[in-house]
């Protein structure tokens, strides 16, 4: 049997809005991701949606949009996908990394404070695999020292802690509508928040600074336009909105398909003693990717059995202050975040999306079980 690491859910629907866009006349940013905006926005419960070329973008912009620029330095996390410190470096400033919690993954909001110094312009959270760090919390500690909390929300699409949903109470939140994601336009990402002021900054600035973009100047007659800011182009077309837009009916309806996948091997990997994230009380899991921790002498093996044996498995993720670019432009070390090492060391992906069958769930835990015994 063979079961990919991953495959997307589009058809019927997604293909004819697509076609509807191509057969006509407007192809850019226009309607269609006027429409998904306000409908991302019911969905997130926040009131202004941004449409983005990438989550990576919508960190972009909104790290800009908070004031953050060189000399500057944002607290984050080493164990995501680089993008997210990536994002930091673009505005020039330094990521400042604290370490994470040993059994979730999630940076611990126990360590940020004391990271902070008069040169912190933002704190950038990652909500690991789909958990949602203590917002709670971290939101208390940006209230006492006035520093801005971006989220970054590439796998949380879904999720909740403690009734607060990604970008309702911080200064926003951004998304990745990338090929894996529970959502996708191949490329794509969206930035949420309930400020307005900031929701008009980063429209503004994710085409290239102009006052109005080309559909407004149409819609109002305007025939020309100011650049009164350094914008970038980040601007999301009406094509990746009209492949978006279908989905996001199905959301939840995909993310209990997910969650029922992910309780049925959380249930035979705790029978197996496969170490797995823990999970937190009063949450909901954006269930975005599936996490298994194995012991770090056999990961690569265990990955190679997989591998070879029809399972698409990835490691997700290696510490971000190991990559060479890291070590060699802010001198981070091994042994400077161990527990992000540690976890770095063990990790392995396995398959986690809707339309997996029964099967091939099946398969997947009868392989990962001889994986871990041999
Ligand atoms: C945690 C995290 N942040 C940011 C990104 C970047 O998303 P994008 O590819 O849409 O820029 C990803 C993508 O996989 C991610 O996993």
């Amino acid at each position: 049997m063979k079961v990919e690491f991953y495959k997307h859910n589009l058809g019927a629907e997604e293909i004819g809005l697509v076609g509807k866009v191509l057969r006509s006349l407007f192809l850019t940013t226009g309607s269609y991701v006027d429409d998904l905006e306000i409908k991302l926005s019911k969905y997130f419960d926040t009131s202004f949606t941004v449409g983005l070329t990438s989550c990576t973008a919508a960190l972009h912009l909104s790290l800009l949009a908070a004031g953050v620029g060189p000399g500057d330095e944002v607290i984050t996390t080493p164990m995501s996908f680089v993008a997210t410190s990536n994002s930091i470096c673009m505005t020039g400033a330094k990521p400042v990394f604290v370490d994470v919690e040993k059994d979730t993954g999630n940076i611990n909001v126990d360590l940020i404070e004391g990271a902070i110094t008069k040169k912190t312009k933002a704190i950038l959270p990652v909500h690991l695999y789909g958990q949602m760090v203590d917002m709670k919390k971290l939101l208390a500690i940006s209230e006492k020292h006035g520093i801005p909390v971006i989220e970054d929300s590439a796998h949380a699409l879904e999720a909740k802690r403690d009734g607060i949903k990604p970008g309702q109470k911080s200064f926003g939140s951004c998304f990745s509508f990338y090929a894996t994601k529970s959502i996708t336009s191949a490329e794509g990402g969206a930035f949420t928040t309930n400020n307005q002021n900031v929701a008009k900054l980063v429209k503004k600035l994710r085409s290239h600074g102009i006052t109005s973009e080309l559909a407004q100047r149409i819609r109002t007659g305007l025939k020309t336009y100011d650049v009164d800011v350094l914008g970038w182009k980040y601007n999301m077309d009406n094509v990746q909105a009209a492949i978006l837009l279908p989905q996001v009916k199905k959301i939840e309806k995909h993310w209990k398909k997910r969650e029922e996948i992910a309780k049925k091997y959380r249930a035979a990997f705790d029978k197996l003693g496969v170490d797995m994230p823990r999970e937190y009380k009063n949450s909901k899991h954006g269930r975005h990717i599936f996490p298994v921790w194995v012991s770090a002498k056999k990961r690569d093996a265990i990955l190679e059995y997989l591998n070879s044996n029809g399972v698409g498995a990835v490691i997700n993720y290696p510490a971000i202050h190991l990559f060479s670019y890291y070590r060699k432009t802010f001198g981070f070390k091994e042994g400077m975040f161990p527990n992000c090492e540690e976890i770095a060391g063990r990790e392995i992906t396995i398959p986690l999306y809707s339309k997996l069958t029964d099967s091939e769930v099946s398969y997947v835990i009868k392989i990962v079980g001889e994986a871990v015994k041999g």
